[in-house]
């Protein structure tokens, strides 16, 4: 699908967070007045993630109530194991929803022992890639000591889409870019013994870059440990800005262009 939008954003610092959970338990208190908070602190656009189907439902309430929130719809690979029966048409009923852009985050875990076994995960993966194809929406992905099946998988079915938090290798990354997918960065590039991702923040293109939090988790330094949001990108952004030579606005620039295109989002403030 193509972007029928291609204005230049405004303002600054102009914010947008292509990866939040803000239906996390940890803003369970004081979401409500949180969330405003952070549009008065430049976050123009986050895109919030469900990770199973109560999550997602959330998530479109969200996005019936904020104006910057979209929303991506999907059961992540921790929650694959045991899904209910009709989930696939439950998904895509909330998919079709106002404001629902992406199916996500969807991928594959093998990283906790407690995880869904392997083939019920790629199961479940494959199932929703099938699913974004069919309605002609990008898929968020997330990949956690899992490149070789994650990258079949997406080799196989060729979705538009993230690779969220993306942990790959350099080469990983430009074998994505290839396959048309966008490169999710967040917190972990700020990370002191980051090694592998400040490769791949240097090496990967400009217009292939999505900014993101993965908030309340991966916050990056000098909050790490801390609850993630948001605003904290313009730390993330500030590194990557650093390690490729450019000023923050064209990165933070980047993440509104690139989420803008491929979520085929209309304009924000
Ligand atoms: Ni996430």
């Amino acid at each position: 699908m193509e972007s029928i939008h291609t204005e230049k954003a405004p303002m600054s610092p102009g914010i947008f967070d292509s990866h939040a959970h803000y239906d996390s338990e940890q803003f369970q208190e004081d979401l409500h007045t949180f969330l405003p908070s952070l549009f008065q602190k430049g976050v123009c656009g986050i895109i919030n993630c469900g990770t199973d189907l109560s999550s997602s439902r959330f998530t479109a309430d969200l996005c019936a109530r904020y104006a910057p929130v979209y929303g991506a719809a999907g059961i992540h690979p921790e929650c694959a194991g045991n899904p209910p029966e009709n989930w696939e048409s439950a998904l895509e009923e909330i998919l079709r929803l106002p404001k629902m852009v992406a199916v996500g985050e969807i991928g594959l875990d093998y990283h906790w022992e407690e995880n869904p076994a392997r083939d019920v995960q790629k199961e479940v993966f494959a199932a929703q890639l099938r699913l974004a194809n069919r309605l002609g929406l990008p898929v968020i992905v997330h990949d956690r000591d899992a490149h070789g099946d994650t990258m079949d998988l997406l080799r196989q079915y060729k979705p538009k889409g993230v690779v969220h938090c993306f942990s790959g290798s350099v080469e990983m990354m430009r074998e994505a870019v290839k396959l048309g997918l966008y490169i999710g960065l967040g917190g972990a590039v700020t990370f002191k013994n980051a090694r592998v991702p400040v490769e791949v923040a240097k090496e990967v293109p400009l217009d292939r870059l999505l900014t993101e939090t993965d908030c309340p988790y991966m916050a990056p330094v000098p909050f790490r440990g801390k609850r993630c949001d948001s605003s904290m990108i313009v730390y993330t952004a500030g590194k990557i800005a650093e390690i490729k030579g450019v000023p923050l606005s064209e990165i933070l620039e980047a993440g509104r262009r690139n989420a803008r295109e491929l979520f085929s989002l209309p304009d924000f403030p």
